[in-house]
């Protein structure tokens, strides 16, 4: 009998071609718009799925996973997987990937380096001002912002990303600082990139802090009120890793009284809600999650996710399993 896939929204096409090229089931759900989780229990009870390619804004714990006894592997279409309960899911035999995509890091990283650029120019508050008709002249005193040259770059997390990160910063004249629960000694290699055991060791001495660490239960609101004090009241705060390692109501109440100087957040603590105030904020650039929304990336985000599904059914274990 034909393998069976279902997945829970349309991702690029490269990906659905490779699993029918394989002469598998694929179903799609149909409708542009993020799945319930009652859609999908629905879904799941009428089909017997051999695999679900999911994505970050699925569900799935326990309820799925009663919902689909015969389904034994989901594969997360993204790099992050905190949206999965892999602890239920290694009690019942079930396999968990994700797709973490170089191409993805990448994205993400072109991504946090473009808001720190932003944050430093200005560009959003004076494109906004342009539009709006404001535009009177030059002025020797107009959107003065910072330099980028020689200003010191806190990472927090030196993963794939973080170290790509590290990479362009290092290119545009940054000092970096880094800390995580491992030492990268790529980064230091390559670009001298100083390790620093605590992350209240880091936020004094950053003027650009870049967030790139997975949500955990060590890392939800790893950014709040007190870390913010701690920031210099010049400095930037970006993060495209998840909304939660901020603490969303703490980082509004830091801008509006300047505590520190900006924000650029691709990501929100109650996705896709921003909490009250921020969205009213000039210091913040705000985007939709899009940081790996890069042709290039999505699309080898399918093949890494698929070849997980044909792996398994092929009776290989697949590459990116994450709860072993
Ligand atoms: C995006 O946020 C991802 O985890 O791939």
């Amino acid at each position: 009998m034909n393998k069976k896939v279902f997945i829970t929204r349309k991702i690029p096409d490269l990906g659905i071609t490779m699993l029918k090229n394989k002469g598998y089931e694929v179903d799609v759900y149909p409708k542009n718009k993020i799945m319930s989780q009652k859609e999908l229990v629905s879904v799941l009870k009428k089909k017997d799925y051999d695999a679900v390619l999911c994505l970050l804004t699925d569900k799935i714990d326990a309820k799925i996973y009663s919902a689909a006894p015969n389904t034994k592997l989901y594969v997360n279409y993204a790099t992050g997987f905190d949206n999965l309960d892999l602890a239920e899911a290694k009690k019942r035999g079930i396999l968990i990937a994700n797709a973490p995509a170089d191409l993805a890091s990448e994205a993400v990283a072109e991504h946090a380096l473009v808001m720190m650029l932003a944050l430093a120019a200005r560009i959003v508050e004076a494109d906004d001002f342009v539009r709006r008709g404001k535009y009177k002249g030059w002025d020797p005193m107009h959107f003065i912002g910072t330099d980028i040259l020689g200003k010191t770059l806190g990472l927090v997390g030196a993963g794939r990303i973080g170290e790509r990160v590290a990479f362009y910063a290092k290119g545009l004249g940054m000092k970096i600082i880094y800390t995580d629960v491992t030492k990268n000694s790529r980064i230091e290699e390559s670009v001298g990139a100083e390790y620093v055991s605590s992350i209240e060791e880091l936020l004094p001495k950053a003027d650009l802090v870049s967030l790139h660490v997975p949500l955990l239960d060590s890392t939800k609101h790893l950014m709040n009120e007190k870390h913010f004090k701690m920031m210099k009241s010049t400095a930037f705060l970006v993060n495209t890793s998840r909304g939660p390692v901020v603490d969303e109501k703490a980082l509004v109440k830091a801008l509006k009284e300047k505590v520190i100087a900006g924000a650029g957040l691709d990501v929100f603590e109650f996705e896709p809600k921003l909490v009250s105030g921020l969205a009213k904020l000039n210091n913040v650039i705000l985007t939709p999650h899009i940081g790996s929304a890069s042709v290039e990336a999505r699309n080898q985000m399918a093949e890494v996710a698929v070849n997980n599904i044909i792996d398994f059914f092929e009776g290989k274990l697949p590459k990116n399993i994450v709860n072993k």
